[in-house]
C-alpha cells in the first residue's frame, strides 16, 4: 500500500500542536507495518532547525490558471519515514508558521494551495502514485479537489483516492471569493453545496465535499462535527457526508511519552515503582520557582494559549480557588499563544507567586516535566477533537482532569460523585462550559488527593494502565484506507 500523507506540521521538523504529533505518530505505525508511507510538509525555513538535502531543484507547479510558481523539493526522514519538504521560500520563510503571533498570514490560502497542489505536483515527477492521499485539516482539504478536477483523467492517479481527516474544524481556511481563481477553483464549485460558504471560499467546506472518505480525530468529535450546535457552522456539509465519516481515536506515542524510559524527566519511574514521580514533583516545583511541598498537590497544564482550551471559564475558576486557604494546591502552566490569556496568566502569578507560576514559551522539556511531575492535569477544553495531552497524562499517573467533549470524553472516565464506578475510573470531568462545573471538578478532585488517598491511588493505577498505543488506530487507519472508493462530483 501506498500513503502519501500531506500536512501542515510534523514533530520532528516542525510542531505547533497535535497534529505534528499525530503525523509523526500514524506515520511510524504505518511504517513499521510494511506501509510505502511518506510525508509532505512545508519547507519553514526559520522553524525546521535542519537543512535537508535537495531533492528536486526546481518544479513548476500550477494552482490557477495565472498562478504557476516554481518551488524546490528537499528530503529528509523522521522516524524513518522518508519526508519531502516543499521549499517557496516568499511563502514559508516567515518568522510564524500560521500567523505573525496576532492575525494569521493573509496569504494563508495561497501558501497551503501551494502545498497541497505541490505535493500532487510531486508525485508526478517522481512517477510516483500512491493509493491514497492522506490529507489533514483546513491546510489541506484543497488537495481532493485537486486530484478529481485537475488530474481528472491522469493515468498515474486513475486509482488514487483522498481521505480527509479533521483534527480542528474550527479552523476552516475561508479566503476571499478572488482567490478562487488563483488558487484554480472553477466557478461551478463555488456553490453552497461545496466551497462557498456565505460569499466567501472555505477551503475545509470544500474538502468534505470533495474527499473520497473524511474522519475525525475521535468518535466523540465526529458526532459533535454532525451536531448544529457543535459543528463550528459546517453541519449540513458534515450531515452530506455521514454514511462514509467516521471516528479514529489517535494514539499515543510511547516511545516518547512513557515515564519509565522518557529521558526528558529528573527519575524515571513505573506503575509498580512511583517513588520516581516524588522526585519529578520536587523537581517541577523548583524550576518553576514554587515552594517545595509535599504536602500540596500540583495541578498541571501544557497548552496552546487559545479559547479552545477553555480559559474563559478556567481563569475565574483558579482566581477564586487559589485566593482560597481551603485545600491549597500549586499549578504550573506553559504555554504560548493568545496575549490576552498570557496576561491573565500573568496577573494570577502576580498575586499568587506561591501557587501558581506560567512558563510562556515552547518547551518540550518542560512539557515532559509537568506531565510527569504533576499530580493532575487540567484540561478543561471548550471543544477538544481528541486531546493528547490527557492520553500522556494517563501514563505519567497524572490524574486530568477534563471537560467532557471530544476526545476527552473518549479518553478519561470521570469518577462519579458516589465513586460507585473507582474500578474503572481514570481522572475527573465537568460538562458544562462554564466556572461553577469547572470548578466543581477542580474541587472534587483536590478534595480526594486530601481526603481520600487510597482513592487518587486507586485511579492513578487505572490511569497508568491505559494503552493508546498507535497499533490499533495504526490498522483503524489501514482500513479506511482500503475500503475508500473514488466518489463521484458531477
Ligand atoms: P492541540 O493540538 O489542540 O494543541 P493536543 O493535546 O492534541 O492539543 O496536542 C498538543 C501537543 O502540543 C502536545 O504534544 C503538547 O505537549 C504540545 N504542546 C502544546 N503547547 C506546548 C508548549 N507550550 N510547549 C511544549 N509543548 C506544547
Ligand atoms: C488538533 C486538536 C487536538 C488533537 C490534535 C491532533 O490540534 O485540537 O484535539 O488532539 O489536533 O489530532
Amino acid at each position: 500500500m501506498k500513503i502519501l500523507v500531506v500536512a501542515s506540521e510534523m514533530e520532528g521538523l516542525v510542531k505547533t500542536g497535535g497534529l505534528a504529533d499525530v503525523v509523526r505518530g500514524l506515520s511510524a505505525a504505518l511504517k513499521a507495518s510494511g506501509v510505502d508511507i511518506r510525508v509532505v510538509i512545508p519547507y519553514y525555513k526559520q522553524q525546521i532547525k535542519q537543512t535537508p538535502d535537495v531533492l528536486l531543484p526546481n518544479i513548476t507547479v500550477s494552482l490557477g490558471a495565472n498562478c504557476h510558481l516554481g518551488v524546490a523539493v528537499r528530503h529528509t526522514e523522521v522516524s524513518g519515514v522518508p519526508v519531502y519538504l516543499i521549499e517557496h521560500d516568499r511563502l514559508y520563510d516567515r518568522r510564524g508558521i500560521y500567523d505573525d503571533g496576532y492575525s494569521a498570514f493573509e496569504d494563508n490560502g495561497l501558501r497551503y494551495g501551494l502545498l497541497s497542489k505541490a505535493a500532487l505536483t510531486l508525485c508526478e515527477s517522481l512517477q510516483w502514485f500512491p493509493d491514497v492521499v492522506h490529507c489533514n485539516d483546513w491546510q489541506t482539504a484543497i488537495l481532493p479537489y485537486y486530484l478529481k478536477r485537475h488530474f481528472a483523467g491522469h493515468a498515474g492517479f486513475k486509482k488514487t483516492r483522498s481521505l480527509l481527516t479533521l483534527h480542528n474544524g474550527f479552523f476552516q481556511g475561508r479566503i476571499p471569493n478572488p482567490d478562487r481563481i488563483t488558487l484554480g477553483i472553477a466557478e461551478s464549485d463555488y456553490i453552497p453545496s461545496r466551497f462557498e460558504d456565505h460569499h466567501m471560499v472555505n477551503l475545509l467546506k470544500g474538502g468534505v465535499a470533495f474527499a473520497d472518505g473524511i474522519n475525525a480525530v475521535s468518535p466523540g468529535y465526529r458526532d459533535e462535527l454532525l451536531n448544529p450546535e457543535t459543528s463550528h457552522g459546517l453541519w449540513q456539509a458534515y450531515q452530506a457526508r455521514e454514511k462514509d465519516f467516521v471516528g479514529i481515536l489517535n494514539g499515543c506515542d510511547y516511545g516518547h511519552w512513557d515515564p519509565e524510559t522518557d529521558p526528558l524527566i529528573s527519575k524515571q519511574f513505573k506503575k509498580s515503582a512511583l517513588s520516581g514521580k516524588k522526585h519529578c514533583k520536587k523537581a517541577l516545583q523548583k524550576a518553576m520557582g514554587l515552594p517545595h511541598k509535599a504536602g500540596v498537590p500540583v495541578c498541571g497544564i501544557v497548552s496552546r494559549l487559545t479559547d479552545q482550551k477553555g480559559f474563559y471559564y478556567l481563569i475565574p475558576t483558579l482566581e477564586r480557588l487559589l485566593a482560597s486557604q481551603d485545600m491549597p494546591f500549586q499549578v504550573v502552566i506553559l504555554g504560548d499563544g493568545d496575549p490576552v490569556i498570557a496576561n491573565q496568566l500573568i496577573g494570577l502569578q502576580t498575586l499568587h507567586p506561591d501557587r501558581i507560576r506560567f512558563h510562556r514559551g515552547y518547551s518540550d522539556a518542560l512539557a515532559h516535566e509537568i506531565e510527569a511531575g504533576s499530580d493532575f492535569f487540567l484540561m478543561p477544553s471548550l471543544f477538544e477533537p481528541c486531546g493528547l495531552n490527557q492520553i500522556y497524562s494517563l501514563k505519567y499517573g497524572t490524574l486530568p482532569i477534563v471537560r467532557s467533549v471530544g476526545g476527552l470524553k473518549n479518553t478519561v472516565v470521570g469518577l462519579a460523585d458516589d465513586h460507585a464506578n473507582q474500578a474503572i475510573a481514570t481522572g475527573f470531568s465537568f460538562n458544562e462550559a462554564n466556572n461553577y462545573a469547572c470548578q466543581a471538578a477542580v474541587e472534587q478532585a483536590i478534595s480526594l488527593w486530601y481526603l481520600q488517598p487510597d482513592i487518587y491511588a486507586t485511579l492513578q493505577q487505572n490511569a497508568m494502565s491505559q494503552d493508546y498505543s498507535w497499533a490499533a488506530p495504526a490498522k483503524a487507519y489501514q482500513a479506511l484506507y482500503r475500503s475508500l472508493k473514488i466518489k463521484n462530483v458531477t
